[in-house]
């Protein structure tokens, strides 16, 4: 280890700034580079190296000039590394995360943390065992489109909520790798449910939840789910359609929310949408629809005076306050974002739906 000239020590030619947290990555494939990328642009945190079994990956690592090393418990035996993010295939995130605990390690698991109750146990307990911080990324929290729904959520702007549906949709079914494969802990409720369910039990609070119904797809894969549909019913009676297709060449809206005095959708990524409700005006003279075949009063379209349309009241975020809270947390000075209960939480509620689709039946929950 060198000095530079500014009293900084230099290791492998990385410049180690005390006041940095060091993280290490284990698994540096698509997510593990995302994070690297991500981490570039946090003021006191640094990537000190990665660790992948895939000599491409270690490559790149250097293409890069992120320092690989020989081993995992080469990295776990680094010092200066306070943080290990761990971005491998989902089977791998219960032992790499608890040898890195046990090492002394803070830890962030990649979602879903690992591929049941009983292994996210564990994961909890080396947790309490070792005094470290472990916390999962659930980054889709900070989702602008989930954001802007759970606003509409929370300040009543449609009066009260009935009907949420929550949907991904795509048509190239599973990615061709691991996660096309059961035992990887593939398939889409680990996939994307994780991030859905995540962001639904966080809209809807303290509500509990009672009953699960799911069916699971099976159209371009047999041995996991390449997609599903969850309806949720809640204690106070609000229904949720959480639902996931691989195989969709029109995709339906991401968010669709029903209250009882108006409807708002976001139709994409980009956030397009809007808000319908009630103006309050009367609708007793309604115009009849002439179909093809009949008559309707009931399906006519609402006079343009009888609503009101408003724009999405849009929420911005910053997934890089993932990374400050953690560092917050390990300081002692903020309670985790991500915590272990809400994570267990989760878990359990896909173990319940993976039940409801095998046995075709209700799950009662909480
Ligand atoms: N939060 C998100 O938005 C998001 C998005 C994509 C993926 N992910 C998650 O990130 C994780 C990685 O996904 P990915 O898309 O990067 O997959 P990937 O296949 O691109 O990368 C996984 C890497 O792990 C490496 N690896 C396998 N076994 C290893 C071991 N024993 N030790 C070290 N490295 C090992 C592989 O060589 C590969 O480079 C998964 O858990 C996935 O669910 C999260």
């Amino acid at each position: 280890m060198a000095v530079s000239q500014e009293g900084l020590a230099i290791c492998d030619g990385i410049r180690m700034d005390k006041q940095n947290f060091m993280l290490g990555i284990v698994g540096f494939g698509g997510m593990g580079n995302w994070h690297r990328e991500l981490i570039d642009s946090i003021d006191g945190l640094e990537v000190a190296g990665i660790y992948d079994i895939k000599e491409s990956r270690v490559d790149y690592a250097k293409e890069v000039g992120v320092k690989a090393y020989e081993s995992l418990e080469a990295l776990l035996s680094d010092e200066r590394i306070d943080i290990v993010l761990v971005s491998t295939p989902n089977d791998l995130h219960n032992p790499i995360a608890i040898k890195a605990m046990k090492a002394g390690k803070n830890v962030v698991s990649e979602k879903p943390v690992t591929l049941s109750s009983k292994d996210l146990q564990e994961m909890i307990d080396a947790s309490k065992e070792t005094g470290k911080l472990f916390t999962v990324h659930q980054n889709r929290r900070w989702d602008e489109d989930f954001l802007t729904m759970k606003k509409i959520y929370d300040e009543n702007l449609l009066g009260d909520v009935y009907r949420i549906e929550s949907r991904v949709h795509g048509s190239r079914g599973i990615p061709g790798d691991w996660r096309q494969e059961k035992e990887h802990g593939g398939g889409m409720v680990l996939d994307w449910g994780v991030h859905l369910l995540d962001q639904i039990l966080l809209m809807m609070g303290d509500k509990k939840l009672k009953t699960i119904y799911a069916t699971e797809t099976h159209i371009t894969n047999q041995l996991v789910d390449d997609g599903f549909t969850a309806e949720l019913r809640f204690e106070n009676g609000t229904e949720v359609l959480v639902e996931v297709g691989t195989s969709n060449f029109i995709n339906l809206p991401r968010w669709y929310m029903l209250g009882v005095n108006g409807t708002a959708v976001i139709e994409d990524w980009n956030l397009k949408g809007e808000i319908v409700s009630a103006a309050g005006k009367d609708e007793a003279d309604v115009v009849p629809v002439r179909t093809a075949a009949g008559l309707t009063k009931t399906m006519a379209p609402r006079r343009e005076d009888t609503i009101k349309k408003q724009e999405l009241p849009v929420v911005k975020s910053d997934i890089r306050d993932f990374y400050r809270n953690v560092m917050q947390v390990i300081e002692k000075k903020e309670e985790p974002k991500v915590k272990l209960p809400e994570v267990m939480r989760v878990m359990k509620l896909m173990e319940a739906i993976f039940e409801s689709a095998k046995e075709h039946k209700v799950v009662e929950f909480e």
